[in-house]
């Protein structure tokens, strides 16, 4: 990379500390210790863009060492008053790496149905029409269309209010992605027409509504759309998937007593509760899968960040040799001549496109233009589009926006590719999708799809 992109290039301040390994300066580190930079104090950038820098390095206390860099014609680079160096065992540096996997694992947790609150609670949208009574052998369960009909009802709106939604539940083939963005998409509006409606009416500030959601090909972006919704709205809405095996009738006593607890996503399965948790995965021993040497990786969203460090590592050191780089503004991204000089110089053949992932016609077509003799031998999948908001301040056409990219773009480059042998179809989702984020509703919604 270009050293003028930096106020110092990493590779020469990394550089300027090796000397630092050699033991001349500091006594050598305990059996199996190793030393790691600790604290910088004093640090001064002198000129920016260095190519090359002689180095002094001087003692500044036990553990501690000032450094000086400057050009070749000795005018100042950068200095450092104090470096605080401190020792830590080596098996401990080259284990941190393998912290730094995870997934969710669903875990049980205890619900009592003694806690499940006294009095009447409501169920909308059953289809069943308003009314009161036991509709599907809840008990004490007023049924109502919609939620303007349970806020028109008389009395107080109770504290809990279940929002079955069965849509979540459909599965989809999701080989015609019109069929499943479009299922995806009603689904992501519905829940968010449901989530602005509780959260606008005052008459439901002091109660609970219970979405009963599954996590299918739907359902993943409706859980993304209302962890989200929870992050900004704590304790409004609680999330529980059912229809597991065993629970083709969903006991309402159980589901209330699990709603009013701390948990605010939970599944049910075979009568027992489970919560979600981040659970370590162990680093794998193996590399990964290949991208293959001899194919054509498409690397979509390719004029963002992440993806110009992607495309580097993967020439860098996957062995990827050509590379089809593909976002809406192609060629004209800012930087991309440079990026695509950068990647040649690695030894890449790398073809630049212009190309919208979400529109079908324009991906097929650029598929059918990568060469037999170099065939599409993995897909990687960064394209992304933010419009952050509160949830309340979200449109469907701004949940649209940010669906395009991940939704119909994944659709599209699965349906697309399925027929190939490809080593890898990588896409990058994001920690919202599986937390929520305030402000990222429709983003986590997009994510959780993935
Ligand atoms: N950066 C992070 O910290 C972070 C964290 C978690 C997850 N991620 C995920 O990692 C991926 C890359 O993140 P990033 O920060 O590098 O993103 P970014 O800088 O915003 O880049 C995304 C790129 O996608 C392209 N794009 C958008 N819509 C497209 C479409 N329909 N077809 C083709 N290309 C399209 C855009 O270029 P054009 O406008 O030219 O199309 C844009 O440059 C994203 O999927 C993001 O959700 C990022």
């Amino acid at each position: 990379a270009e050293a003028a992109d930096y106020g110092i290039h990493p590779a020469l301040l990394d550089a300027a500390l090796q000397p630092l390994g050699l033991g001349l300066l500091l006594a050598e580190p305990g059996e199996g210790m190793t030393r790691r930079p600790f604290a910088w104090s004093g640090v001064t950038l002198h000129a920016q863009g260095a190519v090359a820098g002689r180095v002094r390095i001087a003692l500044a206390g036990e553990d501690a060492v000032s450094v000086t860099v400057a050009d070749p014609a000795g005018r100042p680079v950068a200095s450092v008053d104090v470096l605080t160096l401190r020792q830590v065992a080596a098996k401990q540096v080259a284990e941190a790496r393998s912290d730094s996997l995870f997934r969710v694992e669903w875990v049980p947790v205890a619900v009592s149905r003694s806690s499940a609150p006294a009095g009447r609670w409501a169920l909308i949208g059953s289809g069943n029409g308003s009314g009161s009574g036991s509709s599907s052998g809840h008990g004490d369960v007023d049924v109502h269309e919609d939620l303007g009909s349970l806020a028109a009802a008389a009395g107080p709106v109770p504290e809990l209010v279940f929002a079955p939604f069965p849509d979540a539940a459909e599965s989809t083939d999701i080989t015609d992605s019109a069929i499943a963005s479009d299922a995806v998409r009603r689904a992501t509006h519905r829940a968010l027409d449901l989530v602005q409606a509780w959260l606008a009416d005052e008459r439901f500030a002091a109660s609970r509504l219970v979405i009963l959601a599954g996590q299918g090909l739907a359902g993943g972006p409706v859980w993304g759309l209302v962890r989200s919704a929870q992050m900004e709205n704590p304790g409004r809405f609680v999330l529980i998937e059912t229809g597991g095996s065993g629970d083709a009738e969903p006991d309402g006593e159980l589901l209330a007593a699990a709603a009013v607890g701390d948990e605010p996503q939970l599944r049910l399965d075979g009568g027992e509760f489970c919560a979600p948790r981040l659970v370590r995965v162990p680093w794998p021993d193996a590399a990964g899968p290949g991208f293959g040497a001899e194919g054509t990786v498409l690397l979509t969203g390719s004029s963002g960040g992440l993806a110009r460090l992607l495309a580097r590592h993967l020439v860098a050191e996957r062995g990827v040799r050509n590379l089809l780089l593909a976002s809406r503004s192609g060629a004209a991204a800012e930087g991309m001549p440079k990026l695509v000089a950068e990647l040649t110089g690695l030894g890449a053949a790398v073809e630049v496109a212009a190309c919208d992932v979400a529109d079908r016609e324009a991906l097929a077509g650029l598929l059918a233009a990568v060469p037999a003799e170099r065939p599409l031998s993995a897909v990687v999948h960064t394209a992304a589009v933010l419009d952050d908001g509160v949830v309340e301040a979200l449109t469907p056409e701004r949940i649209d926006r940010v669906l395009r990219p991940k939704v119909d773009g994944a659709l599209n480059l699965h349906a697309l590719t399925e027929h190939l042998d490809l080593s890898a179809f990588v896409l990058f989702s994001s920690l919202s999708g599986t937390l929520g984020g305030a402000g990222l509703a429709n983003y986590s919604a997009a994510n959780a799809f993935l």
